[in-house]
């Protein structure tokens, strides 16, 4: 496992996490629940559960099977939109939760509070260094910083960029884990001697042998390289779209026939704004469903970061996690 060195510089964030390795495996959304979560946090990694559009209930009996399926420390990822936020962070308060991610925008008012009271730490994205700096005034425990290499919803920045202008600046007044792009241990070594606690990594994760993707999704991660993960193209100026990064398919096209729709009953005054991006937020939500349960991934959306290049092959959790401690060692001795 991790060499002296590689542990040293994992220390804040393992301390943080209670895991062997500060190495997250994101939330995401359908392929995230039990069995990979129980997978990365028995491995030593870290597990988040993906909670995107469930309800309480569904977030509640997950958290109650992925307990009885590892007792190593794992995570919540919510979404701020979610229009129940507060009775999710009430459910992870009662399994006593450690971790809860809260992804998807800044956190509403008294989320953080709320978290905190339950006695669990508080992990956000920062999109820039100017709202990192806010996050740390509000009492988030650590950050995590994630560039537009990334698969799923993506910011507008590259992942060595927003390296280069959040960790010389704040790496050593908080934890900060760096997202997007990361499918080798050499970049982990290479972001942790930049200051970074930990990374987190998505689509590397996709084809662990305990994810629940189905057979054709993994495929399609097999078959993909990293030109094939393109984002979302936003059709109408005053509808404005946070981008998707996926696998190029048919389902590519049908956002754009979705968008039209949506922008039409914008004009026609059937919905407001607000409603007219949530029913965009659904519309991914299905669609991510189609490709990741259904194995629908001509028509269903196969988000993907640009890492996808570097998944060769379907093979355990922990068999990822090694490989990736291993590639960073070698990388640190070489030094
Ligand atoms: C299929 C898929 C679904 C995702 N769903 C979510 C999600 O529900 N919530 C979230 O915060 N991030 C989500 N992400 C982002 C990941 O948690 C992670 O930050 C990202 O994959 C890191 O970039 P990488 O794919 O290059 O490793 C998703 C990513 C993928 C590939």
């Amino acid at each position: 496992m991790a060499n002296a060195q590689l542990r040293e510089l994992m220390a804040r964030g393992t301390a943080l996490l209670g895991s062997d390795v500060a190495i997250i495996c994101g939330a995401m959304s359908w392929v995230s629940e039990r069995h990979l979560v129980s997978a990365v946090s028995n491995a030593g990694g870290f597990g988040l559960i993906a909670c995107g559009a469930m309800t309480p209930e569904l977030l509640d009996a997950e958290i109650t099977a992925t307990k009885a399926m590892t007792d190593k420390p794992f995570g919540v990822n919510l979404i701020t939109m979610h229009p129940q936020l507060l009775d999710l962070i009430a459910i992870c308060g009662k399994h006593g939760v450690t971790h809860i991610v809260l992804a998807g925008g800044l956190p509403p008012k008294g989320s953080i509070e709320a978290i905190k009271e339950n006695g669990a730490k508080v992990i956000c994205f920062a999109p820039a260094l100017a709202l990192a700096k806010k996050l740390i005034r509000s009492g988030v425990d650590a950050l995590i910083i994630e560039g537009m290499e990334a698969g799923g919803h993506i910011g507008p920045v590259a992942t060595s960029v927003l390296a280069q202008e959040i960790l010389p600046v704040l790496a050593s007044e908080i934890p900060i884990f760096v997202a997007g792009g990361i499918g080798h241990g050499d970049m982990i070594a290479a972001y942790l001697e930049m200051g970074a606690a930990g990374v987190q990594l998505g689509s590397r994760f996709v084809c662990a042998t305990e994810s629940i993707a189905h057979p054709d999704f993994k495929k399609a991660f097999l078959r993909g390289n990293a030109r094939d993960a393109i984002t979302s193209v936003q059709i109408d100026p005053r509808l404005p779209v946070i981008p998707v990064r996926a696998l190029k398919n048919a389902g590519t096209e049908a956002f754009t026939a979705k968008q039209r729709e949506v922008a039409q009953m914008l004009d026609e005054g059937k919905v407001d704004m607000a409603a007219a991006q949530l029913e965009i937020e659904h519309y991914w939500a299905g669609a991510l469903r189609r490709a990741v349960i259904d194995g629908d991934v001509e028509n269903g959306s196969l988000m993907a970061g640009q890492s996808v290049g570097m998944v060769t092959k379907e093979q355990p959790a922990a068999e990822i996690i090694s490989e990736l401690v291993e590639q960073a060692n070698k990388a640190l001795s070489a030094r």
